[in-house]
């Protein structure tokens, strides 16, 4: 509660839409030395007693059934009656309670199975991607989201998500960037803190809650040159200052299940790595749940060569076969097995062998009976199928407000020169693009059981939010073929179009013109190599912003893109992300000017894709750049080191200033505080809402420390002439960083704070930590 304080008494207009006193959401837990220590309060008692008896009842193949995840085309009846531990994707709630009853009535100890699902941002009622939420700044966007996805997902009797995603990434070739919060540890993790905390609620036994799972543990968020499950090198202080942050939100806000990834870090695997699975998040955060390897991790563990049509998924190298894999991922602190089979396989094996621990196999098998416990699943294994089949528990009317008011928050507005937006409502109004009319790709990677035919358009939704006459064009088509029939030489190949996208653009008084990625562009296994708009929707835009009409191109994308070109052309871009059902409505709310669009970029746009990686919380080099001297860190052919547009950016149809930085005391002892405000004022003439945004310099430390570190921002709504002293206390947790032997260091000496509403905030104070 303490960083996201508010002065007075702002008001927040809650995403249902009532007025209520803003819920300060618990930031994201700073990562501080008093962090490292458990979290959770001592075990429910009659819980661990009842997995006691269960465990003394338990065989070994019981033990492992129970270790082991299968997906929805994998699972049998043999196996619900053996016993298994977890089924994911299966949506049909008369096939979840068939499998329930076959476990609960037939297998030997009636465990029920614990049904999973990826509700990543909507399971029906699909809200603007993740990285869109996160531009919101409103940890209210990314907790209603997860509460409506919540409740529909257990609604056909799914009690654990595969969420919130809290991958820090650096990289805007890698699809999955999409999925996360962008490349700010700090934003992340409130983030991440918001959805654990809209999915579980007080308690995920609740009828409408599941239980979350926080992934892809870790560093999977930094592949190497973007390719998705490719390898991660780090540091320990960046994995510990960067990377596990959001984590430890997710842990300290309750998440009570882990998903580990993919990836390796500095040669070890994420599901057979003992470092980050036992060391840290088991035995220094204190995490009592489970980790889930992901699908086949474990199996990817296997050196691969020599082939052999069966040998199945492989790759890593760090276990020579099948039960290698599965001993070194459960000694490693994988408690579950996705889709791969080796500890439940082997199990009896390695046992006898030595290789595993019988300690560490019920250690596995409590961590996953507590989950299910907590869950409440023992005592109610099944879904209302009534309830289920009931149209009416879905994308309701409410719902689908909520969505439509996280769409048009979730959307940044990159450009408006001469107040090009909002557009007239009563104009006639040409809706242009190869996404304009378009209910597909609107959704988005993920987009669960979302259907296409409940999407809004863009083309509806400007149809409905004007009174003028509404024309379309296509201009081009862009490819939802998914590889190898998908060519990329097919997106927008064509200018065929461009003559009558043109002449629509004439014959109407302004031009709202859709480009940018389909959905199939974007989410897992969606590596780009380049970040331009895929085909010719450049030479789109520039053919329609030639008409010399008001244009908005509106950009539906998972990803930073390199728009140089479209910014030169067009007078106005909102980025508007992959908005969901609603995405028609909330796009037509915001260039109408129904809502004053008030998104900050949570990720860099570069100029090109040379500069990538660039972040705002870079650290600084011996020789930063300076484009007019030539031994120093820049690009010989860029004139800026600059990103396009940098984070935390985002433009409003009123104007803000950020001014009277002050701090309440000059110096802190490392276990004080100081209080940084700042006054945000509205210095236009319309209604809107502002990001302050708190960052901090160390500029004298051990090891070389960020140019700058979001530590504080709040979204403050302001009537034209209305200002407001947003406050943040800051203490240890915000001055120290971890160093590289992993401890969490507080050094003495100055802290540069800067306040603003960009990255590149200019007001400056400094205090001093003293011992
Ligand atoms: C693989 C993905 O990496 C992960 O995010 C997802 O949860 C699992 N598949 C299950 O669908």
């Amino acid at each position: 509660m303490r960083r996201l304080a508010i002065s007075g008494a702002v008001l927040a207009l809650t995403l249902t839409g009532t007025a209520t006193a803003s819920t300060v959401l618990a930031p994201g837990r700073a990562p501080d030395e008093a962090a490292l220590a458990p979290t959770r309060g001592p075990a429910d008692r009659s819980i661990e007693q009842r997995i006691d008896q269960l465990l003394r009842k338990m065989t070994t193949a019981e033990k492992l059934q129970q270790v082991q995840l299968l997906s929805d085309g994998q699972v049998t009846d043999a196996d619900a009656k053996a016993g298994v531990g977890g089924v994911f994707s299966l949506t049909d709630p008369a096939k979840i309670n068939r499998l329930q009853r076959i476990a609960v009535r037939q297998s030997r100890l009636h465990i029920p199975i614990l049904f999973a699902y990826d509700t990543i941002h909507g399971y029906r009622t699909i809200f603007p991607v993740p990285l869109g939420a996160a531009s919101s700044f409103d940890p209210d966007v990314a907790r209603a989201d997860a509460r409506i996805g919540a409740r529909e997902s257990a609604t056909v009797g799914i009690k654990q998500v595969y969420s919130p995603m809290v991958d820090v990434s650096h990289e805007p070739r890698w699809g999955r960037i999409v999925e996360g919060n962008g490349e700010d540890p700090y934003l992340g993790s409130v983030m991440a803190a918001a959805r654990v905390k809209g999915a579980q609620g007080r308690s995920y036994r609740a009828p409408d809650r599941v239980v979350t799972s926080v992934k892809h543990y870790v560093g999977y968020g930094q592949p190497e040159g973007g390719r998705d499950y490719n390898t991660t090198d780090m540091s320990e202080q960046r994995l510990r200052n960067l990377y596990l942050p959001p984590f430890k939100a997710a842990i300290d806000a309750g998440a009570d299940t882990v998903m580990c990834s993919f990836n390796s870090i500095n040669g070890v695997p994420g599901c057979a790595n003992p470092y980050t699975e036992t060391t840290i998040l088991k035995k220094q955060w204190g995490f009592d749940g489970f980790i889930e390897s992901d699908y086949t991790a474990v199996a990817e563990t296997r050196a691969c060569p020599p082939r052999t049509p069966d040998e199945g998924p492989c790759g890593h190298g760090t276990a020579a076969d099948g039960p290698s894999a599965g001993a070194a991922a459960l000694m490693a602190g994988t408690d579950s097995e996705m889709v791969s089979t080796y500890i439940r396989d082997y199990g009896k094996q390695l046992l006898a062998q030595h290789r595993i621990t019988k300690s560490r196999l019920d250690d596995a098998v409590r961590r996953i009976l507590r989950v299910k416990f907590r869950a409440g699943l023992f005592e109610h294994p099944y879904v209302d199928q009534s309830k289920a089949s009931d149209p009416a528990s879905f994308l309701t009317a409410a719902d689908r407000r909520t969505a439509r008011t996280a769409a048009a928050r979730s959307m940044v507005l990159l450009q408006n020169e001469d107040a090009t937006l909002p557009l007239d409502p009563s104009a006639d109004t040409a809706v242009i693009g190869p996404l304009a009319d378009d209910q597909h790709d609107v959704l988005g990677p993920w987009w669960g059981q979302g259907r296409d035919e409940d999407a809004v358009s863009v083309l509806q939704g400007v149809r409905d939010g004007s009174t003028g006459t509404t024309t379309y064009a296509k201009g081009c088509s862009l490819s939802n073929e998914e590889p190898p029939a998908y060519d990329p030489a097919d997106d927008c190949a064509s200018d065929s179009g461009f003559a009558d996208a043109v002449a629509t653009a004439q014959a109407a008084d302004q031009v709202v013109l859709v480009v940018g990625e389909t959905r199939e562009m974007s989410g897992e296994a969606t590596t780009r190599s380049t970040l331009d708009l895929p085909g010719r929707q450049e030479d789109l835009v520039d053919a329609v912003a030639a008409t010399g009409k008001p244009v908005v191109v509106v950009l539906l994308n998972g990803r930073p893109l390199t728009l140089s070109g479209v910014v030169a052309s067009a007078p106005a871009v909102l980025e508007a992300w992959f908005p969901g059902t609603e995405a028609g409505h909330a796009v037509s709310d915001v260039v109408f000017g129904k809502v004053n669009p008030s998104g900050k970029l949570p990720v860099s746009f570069p100029q090109t894709l040379g500069q990538v990686p660039i972040y705002y919380n870079h650290e600084p080099t011996g020789r930063p750049c300076d484009v007019t001297q030539k031994y120093v860190s820049r690009y010989r052919d860029l004139r800026s080191c600059d990103p396009l547009f940098p984070f935390g950016f985002g433009l409003s149809y009123t104007t803000f200033s950020v001014s009277d930085l002050r701090l309440s005391r000059t110096t802190m002892p490392r276990t004080g505080r100081v209080v940084a405000s700042m006054k945000v004022t509205n210095t236009g003439d319309v209604a809107g809402a502002d990001v302050a945004q708190l960052y901090l310099h160390d500029p004298v430390a051990s090891i070389s420390q960020p140019v700058r570190r979001l530590r504080g921002f709040e979204r403050v709504a302001l009537q034209p002439g209305e200002s407001k002293v947003v406050r943040f206390t800051l203490d240890a947790s915000d001055v120290g960083f971890y160093d590289n032997r992993g401890k969490f260091v507080v050094e003495p000496g100055t802290i540069e704070v800067y306040a603003g509403d960009d990255s590149t905030a200019t007001l400056r104070r400094t205090f001093r930590v003293t011992r």
